[in-house]
């Protein structure tokens, strides 16, 4: 199991000082670290339909950049060029095992884990993103160079690129494998291959305020809540047609204010919206499903475990009914499978012991085997 070393500083004084702060260095935060796929492996990942991935190279100096799926890679020649692919942790369970060590942050914040492979110069160029980052050195070593926050101008340096122009360091290393640089939200950075490298991406996303209205309002939508007309019975005589007065401005804010003080709508929403996958998942769904009973004696021998990059959540809320938010869907098990509910969304992989209370429950365990014999939890062999 990769374990997180942080050398010189706890994980209090890194949350504390670093998180959504300011960039790091952590040399050897992993120790011994070995490559979690192999370059042709995701190479080859990167030929598949479902699989989201980019190569960014330049061509006459002119930054270029083509998207996945790829059928060769044989005309980009061996500089210059990096491929990109996007929520590894979906399609290998090798990769997914990158994700626990940082469960210090919860799995609501997570994103997904990118990976690059980059030849000798190869790079995306100077970028800003929007997320924060713990890029972990593979394989080869990788020139980076980190600005300062400010106000940095960004262009299109290709209709896929989006660039930022050049900038000061206030970091400048060379990353070894197992060296991991964090870069919180809008620092500019530069990453530029030494060799042939790979590097390993762990990111963590905010959702804008903008993104999650957007969300409330498909959610209000799907649902049909929030139907009921402002109405404003014994309202006084208005003095002026033209306006919208204060005590009118008051009514429709609180109309809108109602829906985001209803605590049990909006857990409903956040557990919901926060679990559904950006990328595809790697569903395997059984050839020979199982039912609830030979589900649980499957569970006697083996553990289940959950497929790389499926997101379970639970509100506080509402974990008080058994409500949990499987994959952009609300499940309701009820008061007694509180316990759970917990077990399944913090583990990656259960046990029978972990699920017995639940196992006794008739709905949890014909709901479990549903979602086993559609892939989001597997039994290993
Ligand atoms: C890369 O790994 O090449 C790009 C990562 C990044 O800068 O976000
Ligand atoms: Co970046």
């Amino acid at each position: 199991m990769l374990k997180l070393n942080l050398a010189d500083f706890s994980l209090e004084h890194f949350m504390a000082h670093y998180w959504q702060q300011k960039p790091v260095v952590i040399r050897q935060g992993f120790e011994h670290f070995a490559d979690l796929i192999s370059p042709n492996e995701l190479a080859g990942l990167a030929c598949e339909e479902e699989v989201e991935s980019r190569l960014v190279y330049k061509d006459a100096g002119q930054w270029q950049a083509e998207v996945g799926p790829f059928e060769s890679y044989a005309r980009f020649g061996d500089e210059g060029w990096t491929l990109v692919v996007q929520a590894v942790n979906h399609w290998s369970p090798e990769v997914a095992a990158l994700v626990p060590p940082f469960s210090f942050i919860p799995k609501w914040r997570f994103d997904d884990v990118m990976i690059s492979y980059a030849t000798p110069g190869g790079g995306v160029g100077p970028h800003i993103d929007l997320y924060d980052v713990f890029i972990c050195q593979g394989s080869g070593r990788r020139h980076w160079r980190v600005g300062d926050r400010g106000d940095h101008r960004q262009f299109a340096a290709h209709a896929a690129l989006l660039h930022t122009d050049p900038f000061e360091a206030i970091i400048d290393v060379e990353l070894l494998p197992g060296d991991i640089l964090y870069i919180p939200p809008g620092f500019p950075h530069d990453g530029v291959s030494l060799e042939k490298s790979m590097s390993f991406s762990v990111g963590f996303r905010g959702k804008s305020a903008c993104d999650m209205l957007s969300g409330l309002a498909d959610h209000v939508i799907d649902k049909e809540l929030g139907k009921a007309l402002l109405s404003d019975p014994g309202r006084p005589i208005h003095q002026h047609q033209g306006q919208i007065n204060a005590r009118d401005f008051a009514m429709i804010k609180a109309q809108l204010q109602g829906l985001l003080d209803n605590d049990a709508l909006m857990a409903d929403f956040a557990g919901s919206f926060l679990s559904r996958t950006k990328c595809a998942l790697d569903l395997q769904a059984l050839e020979e499903p199982l039912d609830a009973a030979d589900m649980a004696n499957t569970l006697r021998e083996q553990d289940l475990l959950r497929t790389g990059g499926l997101r379970c959540f639970y509100v506080d809320e509402t974990v008080t009914q058994g409500v949990c938010h499987i994959d952009g869907e609300r499940f309701e098990f009820g008061a007694a499978l509180q316990a759970t509910v917990r077990v399944l969304c913090d583990n990656d992989s259960l046990s029978h012991a972990m699920l017995k209370t639940g196992l006794q429950d008739p709905e949890f365990a014909r709901q479990l085997s549903a979602w086993v014999n559609a892939g989001y939890w597997y039994f290993q062999d």
